[in-house]
């Protein structure tokens, strides 16, 4: 079926519509939304209907990209007919507000040049001296047999070094309490991610209860990391003294969302690659065995540069955010019609482009679902195309901290594999589910030997 053409959008009515799943006439995919787990769901799609699917869930049109083209001309060579989606914005605008994630137009680009600083080159040194730090700390309450939660480990770490980082706060005392909250957060959005049910925030339901308390307490940590800033109690040059002296200043309600977003957005996917990659390790002990001497092979007084060069842990890295990709899809709405993979993509439908799918396309990745880390060699990197690897999105709204993920996460991850070996525990097979990030569903439990 062919819709008719929008005389204004220059797509002619010639261009037909991305193939569809068989749906009921009335309620489109509502119901097999709602009862699959998405991310399997999507591969399915993807292997049986193609590149571009089109499904109808709850009166929206949703659109499954899978095609590193047309990823490409979504995120970088057409990304100004794109906007972020507005079921994305409603649904999460009152944890990040309008802070850089979901800020749209000349707001968008004004934060973005005025947070840039933040993570230039230059800065990286001083960030690597405090992962250092808190790492160590880590590792000093660690002892040789104790069995951890992986992720609660990292998260808890990631949370400290971002506040210190780039606000200057010492959360050790109140990592526990402000980690809380944000599991709090994080397990509303997996609730509506996983039923799609969405209930205004006002209607005091006790989950909707649970998540405001929880955002109570993250607004009275940003308070209180703006008010030390302005009182001179942090004197150090943080994130916040860049927003504080911007030209013509930030309103506190600006100061906040982005504080906010860097506070989720800079701890929670750092974290999880942590997670998936000592998860993985744990599964592979030849490929353990290899990054291990890799990495205590590596000369302590230079192990920042030494681990930035290291080509045996930047291909584990690469090749876990492959397989578990922390940010499993990235969503956008076409302001105008557009052409995607020889289909007409209407304006204001939901373009899912999922990383998760594309990442595991045998096209792109040979035996994609196994861990093999040496397959990023230069030549291979070289000959994959652009939209096929997009663990940090692309294009000018791809991940601003992304230089600061991978220093963090290689170096925690070298740190941790100079002093234990990793043994899982969990003999659960890794099952994931989506929620605002892709979270495992069970512990991933350590023993540390
Ligand atoms: C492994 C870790 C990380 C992954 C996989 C990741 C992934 C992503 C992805 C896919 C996006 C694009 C989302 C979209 O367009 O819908 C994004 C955006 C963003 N990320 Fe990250 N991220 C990571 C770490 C970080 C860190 C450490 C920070 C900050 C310290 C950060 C800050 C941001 C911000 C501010 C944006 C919005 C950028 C914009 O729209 O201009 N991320 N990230």
């Amino acid at each position: 079926m062919t819709t008719p053409a929008d005389p204004s959008s220059g797509v002619g009515s010639d261009v037909p519509e991305p193939p569809s799943p068989p749906s009921h006439p009335l309620i489109g995919h509502t119901h097999q939304f709602f009862r699959a787990n998405p991310l399997e769901w999507f591969t399915g799609l993807s292997e049986s209907y193609g590149d571009v699917v089109r499904l109808r869930v709850a009166g929206q049109s949703i659109v499954l990209l899978s095609n590193p083209a047309d990823i490409e001309r979504v995120l970088v060579t057409n990304n100004q007919n794109y906007r972020k989606g507005s079921f994305q914005k409603l649904v999460t605008s009152s944890l990040l507000g309008n802070g850089l994630v979901l800020a749209e137009g000349d707001e968008w680009r004004a934060h973005r040049r005025g947070l840039e600083p933040a993570f230039h080159p230059d800065r990286m040194p001083g960030y690597a001296r405090r992962i250092r730090s808190h790492t160590e700390r880590l590792l000093n309450s660690w002892s040789s047999g104790d069995v951890i939660d992986l992720e609660e480990e990292m998260k808890r770490l990631t949370l400290r070094i971002i506040a210190d980082a780039l606000f200057g706060v010492d959360l050790t005392e109140d990592a526990t309490e402000l980690g809380t909250a944000f599991t709090r957060i994080l397990e509303h959005f997996e609730r509506i991610s996983q039923t799609y049910v969405y209930l205004p925030e006002w209607i005091p339901t006790p989950e909707n209860v649970r998540y405001r308390r929880a955002l109570d307490t993250l607004e009275a940590a940003v308070q209180e990391i703006i008010d030390a800033h302005r009182t001179g109690e942090i004197g150090r040059r943080t994130v916040v003294s860049y927003l504080l002296e911007n030209e013509g200043g930030w309103s506190e309600d600006e100061m906040r969302d982005e504080i906010v977003t860097l506070l989720v957005a800079g701890h929670e996917t750092t974290a999880l690659a942590l997670t998936f990659t000592g998860y993985l390790l744990g599964r592979n002990p030849g490929v353990a065995g290899r990054v291990t001497s890799a990495v205590r092979g590596l000369d302590n007084d230079g192990i920042v540069d030494g681990v930035a060069e290291c080509v045996e842990l930047d291909r584990v890295v690469k090749e876990s955010l492959r397989l578990y990709p922390p940010v499993y899809g990235i969503f956008r709405e076409p302001i105008e019609d557009d052409v995607l993979g020889g289909y007409r993509i209407p304006s204001g439908s939901i373009l899912a482009l999922n990383q998760w799918v594309v990442h595991r396309d045998d096209r792109f990745f040979d035996q994609p679902d196994e861990f093999r880390p040496d397959r990023w060699t230069e030549e291979f990197e070289d000959s994959l195309s652009p939209g096929a690897y997009f663990p940090f999105a692309a294009g000018p709204r791809r991940c601003l901290g992304d230089r600061f993920a991978l220093l963090e996460a290689k170096l925690i991850l070298a740190m941790i594999l100079r002093e234990y070996q990793f043994e899982l525990v969990s003999e659960v097979p890794l099952e994931v589910v989506p929620s605002l990030t892709t979270q495992p569903k069970h512990p991933i439990r350590i023993r540390l030997n």
